[in-house]
């Protein structure tokens, strides 16, 4: 009675299932009955962030070499670069100072004024009616399909950039995935971020259900950082006055690039990255690189996300052939202070255009320090101290509650106070904070106008009528 009759028949069943799922595996090489689709986003403009579309045009050329067809993938960069009067190499663009060029052949699918939050949630799900100029190439993808996203910007607690503003909430962003779950759009999802607290976007939020799987340059409450970046080690090409590139980002594409993805796990390039991420010469740089959502999702051979190119087919699978010394990193938000001081140093024989530089350095740099102390100021009037706005949630919490409380909080600080800009994003957390004590509107602006005044920004350089609000 006690015995089980079945056992044998079960273990029969078993193999076959290992022969069969073997025989599938192995037949996908042949006929993929479904598609791999990829999303690539640059949240800047300008040269001084020059890393962030390099970095995008890099993984468009490694998606390509992987065999995904230019329809299935949407590229979203401003494309002020190749052209640009800084540009040593018109008309070209490298993400690594060896220097190929990884612009040619890059879709120009979103671009300029096109590319924006809106967008990009119309396009993830494949609504082709929402889009707003550009391609209209949208995720038309089907319910077995894998689609890999990779977004490489500035950020903050709970924020990403865009060029054009508004910026992209994690709660708006977890929020059309599940939509895009809902509909049936997909199998499984990857998602790769680099920005500064890219952590935040993810930890409490996406659920580990929806089948996907998240890696992202930082944890919740750090930066993360550019490299190959002038003056530091290893440094671009001497002509170069910008980082051509984000440790993170880098760290993941070539590890793609150096390995058989057929062979790769996505849980071993996460180590892999994780480890170069790490790697840096001043212990107070560098950052951890997370991992969020179906973990079980990274036993996956990246190929199925990254496609395989035949040229690794013989890489070995070992850790890299040569182990990279530490790097030379560059805060994300000190980027484009970097980039003006070498403009500055090498305007020695044009004062007028020195003294411009100067300006230019000497009005961020005064923006910034009134954006961290109006911050604190409002603090002290709201709380009797700035200490409430440096809280941070435990682990696997939400950054906020209410999304559009944030939302409409960082609007009443920027109508008195100024834009936030990409270094001010980092302040997000006081606003969240402000948000999970449940502190009214009212009492916001009273603060805001009493460390601001009325509209004492409204005309201003960093006014929100010029710049747009970042939420
Ligand atoms: C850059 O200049 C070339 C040559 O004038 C032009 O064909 C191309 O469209 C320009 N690219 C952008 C992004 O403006
Ligand atoms: C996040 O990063 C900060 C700064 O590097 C570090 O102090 C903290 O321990 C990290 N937290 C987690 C959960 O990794
Ligand atoms: C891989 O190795 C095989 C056997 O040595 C060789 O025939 C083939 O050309 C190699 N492929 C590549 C891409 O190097």
């Amino acid at each position: 009675m006690a015995s089980f009759p079945g056992s044998g028949h079960l273990l029969c069943l078993a193999l076959l299932c290992a022969c069969v799922a073997f025989a599938i595996d192995d037949a996908s090489d042949e006929e993929e009955q479904w598609t791999r689709w990829a999303v690539l986003v640059a949240g800047s403009s300008g040269f001084w962030n020059y890393r962030h579309q390099a970095d995008v045009c890099h993984a468009y050329q490694l998606l390509r070499k992987g065999g995904l067809k230019e329809d299935n993938i949407v590229v979203f960069m401003y494309d002020d670069l190749a052209n640009n009067t800084h540009n040593p190499r018109p008309g070209v663009i490298i993400n690594n100072p060896k220097g190929e060029d990884v612009y040619a052949g890059v879709p120009k699918d979103y671009v300029g004024k096109q590319v924006t939050t809106e967008n990009l949630f119309a396009v993830l799900l494949g609504d082709k009616k929402a889009v707003k100029g550009g391609s209209g190439k949208v995720v038309n993808s089907k319910p077995n399909d894998r689609i890999f996203i990779y977004y490489s910007d500035h950020g903050g607690p709970g924020v990403l950039g865009m060029p054009n503003k508004p910026y992209l909430y994690a709660g708006d962003f977890i929020r059309v995935l599940k939509q895009k779950k809902e509909s049936n759009g997909f199998k499984k999802m990857v998602i790769y971020v680099e920005s500064c607290e890219s952590g935040s976007i993810f930890d409490g939020l996406l659920p580990d259900n929806l089948n996907i799987y998240v890696t992202t340059a930082s944890n919740a409450t750090e930066s993360s950082w550019g490299t190959y970046c002038p003056g530091k080690d290893p440094p671009p090409p001497p002509e170069y006055e910008t980082c051509l590139g984000d440790l993170y980002s880098v760290a993941w594409m070539e590890d793609s690039e150096m390995h058989n993805l057929k062979k790769e796990t996505i849980s071993k390039q996460y180590k892999r990255v994780k480890k170069r991420t790490m790697n840096t010469k001043d212990r107070f740089s560098g950052s951890h690189v997370m991992e969020y959502g179906t973990k079980s999702l990274s036993s996956e051979k990246v190929y199925l996300y990254q496609g395989f190119d035949p040229h690794n087919s013989n890489a070995s699978d070992d850790t890299p052939p040569r182990s990279l010394p530490p790097s030379e990193v560059v805060n994300q938000r000190d980027a484009d202070l970097l980039f003006l001081w070498r403009m500055y140093e090498r305007s020695d024989n044009t004062p007028d255009k020195k003294r411009e530089i100067l300006r230019e350095i000497t009005d961020t740099v005064n923006h910034r320090l009134h954006l961290d102390s109006t911050v604190d100021l409002i603090g002290n009037l709201i709380f009797g101290g700035p200490s409430v706005l440096r809280d941070v949630r435990p682990s696997g919490t939400p950054l906020v509650d209410d999304w559009d409380c944030l939302k409409s909080t960082v609007r009443i600080f920027e109508f008195h106070c100024g834009v936030l800009t990409q270094y001010g994003m980092k302040h997000m957390r006081a606003f969240a904070n402000i948000c999970n004590r449940g502190i009214s509107k009212r009492a916001m602006e009273r603060a805001c106008v009493r460390a601001c005044g009325i509209y004492t920004h409204a005309s201003s350089k960093w006014s929100p009528s010029t710049h747009g609000y970042s939420a």
